[in-house]
């Protein structure tokens, strides 16, 4: 199971003012599992890994197989929670340099959807003229404006290229049941589609199929995914004593920090596949915690890459800060340092070392230093990086930010000020209603 220490924030707030915090964290895990806090008609995650039926699995791998079998690239459109988990999972686990092999095990996964901006998606376009494309259109209001547009954008290039009815058998849609513009499209087009469960918001679906279709055509074993949350769902149930309770215990040290001025959460890994689990994170905490006036802001480094940018500050800059370090215990691959005659660069020092030893003084080291400096330290670490473990993760973060959220006193399940600049914008684009 992957592993929390919280034991290097007790030079800030001691154990006991985290222990004091017990009560209220059992109380807020038990307002989750008897849905009687706010947002309480979003909470169909909660018990989502253990509740999915094989045959729904089967039904997705199904589909990523037609998928696989018709596209050398499937464009994934979505933005927020309808991206940023396939785009975690996809990363942390698929081979860095995939995309650029000549011989493919799977096809390429692109996005679009997740930004308007105009360059990206001409060079996009470009890239798949003539290539056999698909696309992956999610959005659970089906009303997103980002996604629609590049929708629409690709639809018209797929249609043109390969005709209507061909271009149907190439895209699938994922959106809410009933509601919705996309729900209203696909069913008009024709569209393959899959649910996102009414009772799911977008920054918890990853493990519905918003994440599972898209990841399941990249290649990622989705089973071991499920299996990984469901162990971990289990390891956080509201019978589960605190000291045990892993997600318990994170969200209490959090809130713990946040009453002593620690306003400032910083996710740092130190290996750069777990660059967008960081920007996962951020979105499912940011956006469930940030609001009336409270919550901690969360920020993501990659270490050691960042230590050269933001290492300084992090050190020896305002003390409102606390980070939370992902470490992964054992790579999947061996490197050793090799010996040089003429040790110019002076690493012989070095030679006969996995680079993971290197790698992981940089982060004791790192870790040491910035405790020195003020900065407490919470460490998840994973026993190794793939879906099982990646999957208890995702549940783990999901399950406290659900708790730290109520022990907030917010509700977590909402997300009332994104609507906010999509109102300006609408009013200025002279959208018909703004
Ligand atoms: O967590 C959320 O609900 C949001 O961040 C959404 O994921 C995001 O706005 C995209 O929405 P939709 O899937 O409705 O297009």
């Amino acid at each position: 199971m992957i592993h929390l220490d919280i034991t290097k924030i007790f030079n800030t707030v001691s154990k006991e003012q985290v222990y004091a915090l017990e009560a209220n964290a059992r109380k807020c895990n038990a307002m989750l599992h008897h849905k009687n806090g706010a947002g309480n008609n979003y909470l169909g995650w909660l018990q989502l890994p253990s509740s999915i039926a094989t045959a729904h699995l089967t039904a997705i791998e199904d589909t990523a197989a037609a998928l696989r079998d018709k596209c050398d690239i499937v464009v994934v459109i979505g933005i927020g929670g309808s991206y940023l988990g396939t785009k975690a999972v996809l990363e942390a686990l698929n081979d860095s340099f995939d995309w650029l092999q000549d011989e493919h095990k799977n096809p390429i996964i692109v996005y679009a959807g997740h930004h308007i901006g105009e360059d990206y998606l001409f060079e996009l376009s470009r890239l798949l003229k003539g290539k056999k494309f698909g696309i992956i259109n999610i959005s659970k209001s089906g009303t997103t404006t980002e996604p629609a547009l590049a929708f629409r954008m690709l639809k018209n290039q797929l249609e043109k290229e390969i005709g209507k009815e061909n271009a149907k058998q190439r895209i699938v849609a994922i959106t809410d049941k009933t509601h919705g513009d996309l729900r209203t499209l696909a069913t008009n087009e024709g569209y393959q589609t899959f649910v996102i469960p009414e009772d799911i918001g977008g920054r918890f679906s990853v493990l519905t199929p918003v994440g599972l279709l898209p990841l399941a055509v990249a290649g990622i074993d989705i089973r071991e995914l499920v299996n990984g949350a469901g162990m971990m769902e289990n390891a956080t149930g509201q019978a589960i004593p605190f000291a045990d309770n892993i997600a318990a215990q994170y969200a209490a040290a959090r809130n713990a920090l946040y009453a002593n001025g620690k306003k400032i959460e910083i996710l740092a890994n130190f290996n750069a596949k777990l660059h967008y689990i960081g920007e996962w994170w951020k979105q499912l905490y940011g956006e469930s915690e940030g609001k009336e006036n409270k919550g901690i802001f969360p920020a993501s480094v990659d270490f050691t890459t960042d230590l050269h940018s933001m290492g300084q500050w992090i050190q020896e800059g305002e003390r409102t800060i606390f980070e939370t370090f992902i470490s992964v215990e054992k790579p999947d691959h061996e490197m050793f340092v090799p010996f040089d005659k003429a040790d110019f660069d002076g690493l012989n020092y070095l030679a006969g070392k996995r680079v993971d030893e290197v790698n992981k003084m940089a982060e004791l080291g790192t870790q040491m230093a910035h405790i020195d400096g003020g900065v407490p330290n919470i460490k998840i670490t994973l026993p190794q990086l793939n879906a099982y473990y990646i999957g208890q993760l995702l549940y783990f973060f999901e399950k406290s930010c659900g708790i730290s959220g109520y022990m907030l006193g917010v509700n977590p399940f909402n997300q009332p000020g994104v609507e906010v600049y999509k109102k300006n914008m609408f009013a200025l684009l002279k959208k018909p209603g703004y």
